[in-house]
């Protein structure tokens, strides 16, 4: 295990993961052979991980408590104090490695979800951004209007109040950054603590936008859909099959939630662990339907303990897509590498950055 994971996530990791970090997983993957490390995997994640599944998510009265905490947060520091510090160029006067350090002190909570806030924050970063289209180029995470209604309300947003309440204390502490920048940096903070590869990311986003700034609902992909559908959302962004691959593999990471996208259970044993699982258990597990009363989905035949969306069947069954697949779950590196520019693309769609606005490649904490 490195050592930021080991100190930054240890109780996350070993409630939730019963495998390896990813280096040592490798080493182990090659030592053992997939097939048998899946199988022990698989026993210990019963062992470990059968109380929590239980707690598929916060109470509703913890639902209600935060989102009543976040629409205070939202009136109180949106207000002129906050918003009004951004400038076009305020980002000069944050450290943001400061930020990154806030950021990660806020991932871990072992009463919430598996332990770790860096799922959500993964999937704020990505539905602030993926709203881009580049025919009219609108949308993407410059003005962050992800946080206006109707666009916090669109169906696939559903939850992420609970991430945007959780960094609002940020917004206070640092005024000058932009809600785009900072909650793209909690994505990039999310995957790299969580034992993920280094995402360059530049700060510059500003805080102009309003609601009418909102896009309209439809522009995220609907996860009861297919192939075509994931690419031609994924196009409108600007994407290519290889990288729509490599971005879905975030997919290793958190679980879905009944009280917010209907579907339900993680994708993998290591919910908290930024692996290649996401590719390695769609290839080598057996998905059956669910046989339960909520929104069609899969689960795997073994254990009943783990879950595939209908559109991530469709990375196995598309023969273009099942290429990239069986590379990534083959090669964890590769899949690294190409998750980290995707991604970092992902973030900075529709950005106007200033021209001398620097990249950060924050390292991990120790
Ligand atoms: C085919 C495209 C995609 C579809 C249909 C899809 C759909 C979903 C759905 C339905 C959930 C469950 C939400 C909930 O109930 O809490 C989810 C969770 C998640 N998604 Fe995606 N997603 C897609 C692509 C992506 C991409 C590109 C990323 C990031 C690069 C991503 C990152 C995540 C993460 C980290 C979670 C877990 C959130 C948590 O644990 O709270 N997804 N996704």
């Amino acid at each position: 295990m490195s050592p930021s994971l080991a100190r930054l996530a240890p109780r996350a990791l070993a409630r939730a993961t019963a495998r390896p970090a990813p280096a040592a997983a490798a080493t182990a993957a090659r030592a053992l052979g997939r097939q048998q490390q899946q199988q022990q995997q698989q026993r210990q994640y019963h062992h470990r991980q059968a109380p929590r599944t239980a707690k598929a998510g916060p109470s509703p009265v913890a639902i209600g408590v935060l989102a009543a905490g976040a629409l205070a947060g939202w009136y109180f520091f949106s207000s002129a104090d906050g918003e009004a510090k951004v400038t076009a160029d305020s980002w000069r006067k944050i450290d943001f490695q400061n930020v990154y350090k806030d950021i990660a002190a806020l991932l871990e909570d072992e009463d919430y979800d598996d332990g770790s806030y860096g799922p959500v924050f993964v999937r704020l970063a990505w539905h602030a951004s993926g709203t881009y289209d580049v025919r009219t180029k609108t949308g993407g995470s410059d003005g962050a209007t992800i946080r206006f209604a109707p666009e916090s309300g669109h169906g696939a947003n559903a939850g992420l109040d609970v991430a945007r309440a959780r960094l609002e204390p940020l917004k206070k502490k640092y005024p000058h950054i932009s809600y785009g920048d900072l909650y793209t940096l909690a994505g990039v903070v999310a995957v790299q603590e969580l034992g993920g590869p280094t995402i360059r990311w530049r700060p510059g986003r500003t805080d102009g936008k309003v609601a009418t700034d909102c896009t309209p609902d439809g522009r995220l992909p609907d996860a009861a859909q297919g192939a075509s559908h994931v690419r031609d959302i994924f196009y409108r962004m600007g994407f290519n099959d290889q990288e729509i691959a490599a971005l879905v593999g975030a997919h290793a990471l958190g679980r879905c939630h009944t009280t917010r996208s209907g579907y339900d259970g993680p994708w993998n044993a290591s919910p908290t662990a930024f692996t290649n699982f996401f590719y390695t258990e769609l290839l080598d597990n057996t998905w059956v339907p669910k046989k339960w009363s909520g929104p069609f989905q899969y689960v795997d035949k073994p254990s009943g303990a783990f879950m595939m969306l209908p559109a991530d069947m469709a990375f196995k069954t598309d023969p273009v897509f099942r290429t990239h697949v069986e590379r990534y779950a083959a090669d964890q590196d590769a899949f690294f590498a190409d998750f980290a520019k995707a991604f970092a693309k992902l973030l900075e769609l529709g950005v106007q950055f200033p021209a001398d606005a620097p990249v950060y490649e924050f390292k991990a904490l120790d």
